[in-house]
């Protein structure tokens, strides 16, 4: 018979010996203590455009990622990366489909939960940066933050750390316009990080980096992944990251053909 560990005063239980606390029936307790994935999809679909023009850019996605995986994301260009990570960010509705993320339904939210569940959960790399043109580099990785509600004087402090970790310490009041394609992604990524989010979803975040920096790109993501729990979703062309992955999923014509796991090559 399993002997559940007493409530220790002044100190935080554990967490299953919290829920075994609250509940001795053992099948309670593992559900409770259960985790969800960070991301389950079931036959996500999404065609853009209609009549002769209609494109089907996602034809049925079935995709799973575990809390604190790094789950890379492979594929020829057009295949439906990009569209599958717009609908996993909550940017894109899809046609059909269900999507959870942290147990969340997203397709349930509206356009208000939604936007609070990015600010609060999710940090999105976008391939083209999306950088704000007019804000300087501080500004723009700031922006989450004061989409938070956080005072303008503590984000910018936040925002010029983030930058400093970043290794663009001298660019903090650099227009975007200034800055090569290299820098434009520290600050993307920056940007991404800079709330602290749950779930991190990259597009291609080392295309436009050297060898050198790319790979400071993904010691840091790692970092964070391996000390913080957090959980990486990555589409990538660039080969040299492959073995920071557990899995990496290969995409083509809107589907995922196959998930090949770390150390194992493709079938
Ligand atoms: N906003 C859009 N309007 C119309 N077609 C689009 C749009 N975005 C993507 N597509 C099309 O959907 C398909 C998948 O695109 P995308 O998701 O960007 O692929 P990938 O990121 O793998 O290159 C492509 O055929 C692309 O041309
Ligand atoms: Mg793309």
């Amino acid at each position: 018979m399993a002997v559940h560990r007493r409530h220790r005063y002044n100190d935080q239980p554990e967490h299953d010996e919290c829920i075994s606390f609250i509940s001795s029936r053992p099948c309670l307790a593992a559900t409770l203590s259960a985790s969800p994935p960070a991301l389950a999809c079931v036959q996500i679909t999404k065609a853009y455009g209609g009549g002769d023009a209609r494109v089907f850019a996602l034809r049925g996605v079935d995709l799973t990622v575990r809390d604190g995986e790094t789950m890379m994301i492979v594929g020829p260009s057009g295949c439906g990366k990009t569209t599958l990570l717009s609908v996993i960010s909550t940017l894109l509705a899809p046609d059909a489909g269900q999507c959870r993320i942290f147990g969340e339904d997203i397709l349930e939210f509206s356009e208000q939960e939604k936007e609070h569940f990015r600010l609060q959960r999710i940090g999105f790399v976008f391939q083209s940066f999306n950088l704000l043109p007019a804000l300087s580099a501080r500004e723009n990785v700031a922006i989450p933050l004061l989409l938070q509600g956080i005072s303008r004087a503590k984000a910018l402090d936040k925002a010029k750390h983030a930058l400093s970790d970043a290794g663009l310490p001298a660019k903090q009041h650099a227009l975007p316009g200034a800055l090569s394609g290299g820098q434009k992604q520290r600050i993307a990524i920056a940007r991404a990080l800079v709330h602290d989010p749950q779930l991190i979803i990259c597009d291609e975040p080392t295309s436009a980096l050297d060898h050198r920096t790319g790979q400071q790109v993904m010691e840091r993501l790692q970092h964070l992944v391996k000390t913080f729990g957090k959980t990486l979703i990555i589409v990538t062309h660039d080969s040299r990251i492959f073995e920071y992955a557990d899995r990496i999923a290969h995409m083509d014509d809107g589907r995922i053909l196959d998930i090949q796991k770390k150390g194992v090559s493709k079938s």
